[in-house]
């Protein structure tokens, strides 16, 4: 367990611990909910130092990503000069300077004014495009941005480097090369209720357990999206919400939504004599 907060198998934690000393990027793969992100919030943490953020989607470009121009600072400057009668050429190069930039999360990560390395968070990078991943692939190696205008930006201390992916589409070899892969599963019936505890302590003992039995079961069932562990806290949450003590038939059906987020998953772990079972089942593991 690191911070505290999550809960991690020696083979995790020994991932992190290795990705940290030899400063490769670490990639983590895993069903939705598992806690890929979480691992980077918590690594920023424990280190005490800043958490930089790149959310990854479809058409992701360079001018998210990495820096763009502010264009309209840019005009307005230009306007100024041009009103004080003063549009020489060295001024106007100045709006191709620092000042006029827009830091994008990985050149904030690259920043050589970061006085310590921050973490930077790649997230979901199975979302963004071909081009996208080899751009990042060049960043990972040497860790600098040529901006034209301004020349080359290197980092004084790289990066520590968490990326996740869902797997929606398949990163390349070349990257998962450059990196540290781990695989975060679904967690063990004792991991997902040592997460609880950790999570959300306030919650009665006999009712964590089941909820934990009760989660595993249904990602036994073929079911269209399992619920990770966010599901399992989210649904927790809930319960605490109704001041439920344990699993009763009622309130699980009704509270399903937490859990599963598609009908047909719904009915089918909602059906009659279906839910009682796996309620029955489910308090019987955890007693
Ligand atoms: N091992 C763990 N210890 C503590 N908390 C955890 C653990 N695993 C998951 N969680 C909790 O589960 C929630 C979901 O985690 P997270 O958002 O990191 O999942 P994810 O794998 O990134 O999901 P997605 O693929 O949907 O982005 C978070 O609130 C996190 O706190
Ligand atoms: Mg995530």
């Amino acid at each position: 367990m690191f911070a505290r907060r999550y809960v991690a198998d020696r083979s995790l934690a020994t991932a992190v611990f290795l990705a940290l000393k030899r400063r490769k990027p670490l990639l983590l793969e895993g069903e939705p909910g598992v806690g890929k992100t979480e691992v980077a919030k918590v690594l920023a943490d424990l280190l005490e130092t800043r958490l930089i953020r790149l959310q990854c989607y479809e058409g992701i470009d360079i001018s998210t990503a990495v820096y763009e121009w502010n264009y309209t600072r840019q005009m307005l400057y230009i306007r100024l000069m041009e009103a004080s009668g003063t549009t020489r050429q060295e001024e106007l190069k100045e709006i191709f300077g620092p000042d006029f930039l827009i830091k994008r999360p990985l050149l904030q990560a690259i920043d050589p004014a970061n006085a310590k390395a921050p973490v930077l968070l790649i997230d979901e990078l199975d979302r963004s495009d071909e081009e996208f991943e080899a751009y990042l692939l060049e960043l990972l190696s040497d860790f600098q941005i040529t901006i034209p205008e301004i020349g080359t930006i290197a980092a004084k201390e790289p990066p520590i480097v968490v990326i996740t992916s869902n797997r929606t589409r398949e990163i390349h070899d070349a990257l998962r090369r450059r990196c540290l892969y781990y695989w975060i599963d679904y967690p063990t019936l004792e991991k997902e209720y040592s997460i609880v505890l950790t999570r959300m302590p306030e919650a009665p003992e006999r009712l964590a357990k089941q909820v934990c039995a009760f989660v595993r079961e249904l990602r036994a069932l073929d079911l269209f999206k399992a619920p990770g562990v966010a599901e399992t806290l989210d649904w927790i949450a809930s319960l605490l919400a109704l001041n439920q003590l344990e699993l009763l038939e009622g309130t699980v059906r009704d509270t399903l939504g937490a859990l599963l987020k598609y009908q047909d998953d719904v009915l089918k772990v909602g059906g009659s004599n279906n839910l009682g079972k796996l309620i029955e089942k489910a308090r019987s593991v955890s007693s």
